[in-house]
């Protein structure tokens, strides 16, 4: 096949990108996109701050704006994201307690009551676990409001659209060894025990020098599956665009069953929010293949 969206569906996965309403204008960046990808995920439109900017006001303009997009396209979504500390709209930012928890459950029930049946993968929580070498939650102003909010929040999702997948997504749980890994396995592990509706698991896959590439990435993927989750890599970028790392990725999600499709943060390295300089994307600022493209193409049609 030569484009990633066709070349990945040989094997049944999608391959996807980021996709900035802002930029729906740029024909370039259209153009790439609507050629290549065939799974799409919001770069910050279905975020908490832009679809409900004033408590209990739902605003889609922008979420819609690419939701039509990609479905005029034949594109479908996955959707992020619906509990988070960040991107937290100031009304929220400032409630704690029982009225931060329940205003969580109706941002969940608000937007999930309008995509209903129409995005087939949401990030429910994200990035809720603390780096470095506790392997415990994340301090936030959700966690403050008990240690449930996590399950409560995909409790919550599950009865608010019963025909999506959910996911528990997070950056820096690609390596198998690190600390933060192990503390997302256990509560995955802890929720398919107990029932908690999960359905997936995203690793964002930020790849720097300081959060590198490691061989080990297989083991966490299908390690993961394993629990009886899907595994998405959900937010691709590597520092440098190594075309060869690129393959790694790619091999490694290929090489496990459950591992369903790769997302990359962005089109065009001028796309990137780690800025142009820092090359991590598959196309280069003019929207020229890179040679991460074709590596990334050739690993997913040797499949
Ligand atoms: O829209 C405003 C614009 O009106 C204003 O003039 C401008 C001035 O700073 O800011 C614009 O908002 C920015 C927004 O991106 C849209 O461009 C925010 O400042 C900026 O903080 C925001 O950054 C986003 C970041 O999430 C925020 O957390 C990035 O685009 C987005 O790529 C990034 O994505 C996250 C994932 O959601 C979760 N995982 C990590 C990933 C990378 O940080």
């Amino acid at each position: 096949a030569s484009t990633l969206g066709a070349a990945a569906a040989q094997s049944g996965r999608y391959f996807g990108t980021a996709i900035a309403s802002g930029k729906l204008g740029d024909g370039t960046y259209t153009g790439i996109a609507n050629r290549e990808f065939n799974m799409i995920t919001a770069e910050n439109e279905m975020k908490i701050d832009a679809t409900e900017p004033n408590q209990g006001q739902f605003n889609f303009t922008n979420a819609d704006r690419i939701y039509n997009w990609a479905t005029q396209n034949g594109k479908r979504m996955r959707g992020h994201t619906l509990a988070w500390h960040n991107q937290q709209p100031g009304w929220m930012q400032s409630l704690s307690g029982s009225a931060l928890r329940q205003a969580m459950i109706n941002h969940i029930n608000g937007v999930l009551n309008h995509y209903k049946g129409k995005i087939p993968y949401w990030d429910v929580v994200n990035e809720a676990y603390a780096d470095g070498n506790s392997g415990g939650r994340r301090d936030s102003n959700l966690q403050r409001t008990g240690n449930d909010w996590i399950e409560v929040a995909f409790r919550t999702a599950r009865a608010a659209d019963p025909s999506a997948k959910l996911c528990y997504n997070d950056y820096n749980i690609d390596n198998w060894t690190w600390a933060k890994t192990q503390g997302v396995y256990n509560m995955v592990k802890d929720f398919k025990s107990r029932g908690v509706p999960i359905d997936c698991v995203g690793l964002q896959s930020h790849f720097n020098g300081n959060s590198p590439y490691n061989s080990n990435y297989r083991t966490t993927i299908s390690q993961f599956a394993a629990l009886g989750v899907d595994v998405a890599i959900t937010e691709l970028d590597i520092q440098g665009g190594s075309a060869s790392t690129y393959a790694s990725v790619v091999n490694d999600c290929l090489a496990v069953s459950r591992c369903i499709g790769i997302t990359v943060w962005g089109v065009r390295d001028s796309d990137s929010w780690l800025g142009a300089n820092t090359t991590p994307l598959l196309f280069d600022s003019s929207g020229n293949k890179k040679a991460a493209y074709n590596s990334v193409l050739n690993a997913l049609n040797a499949a």
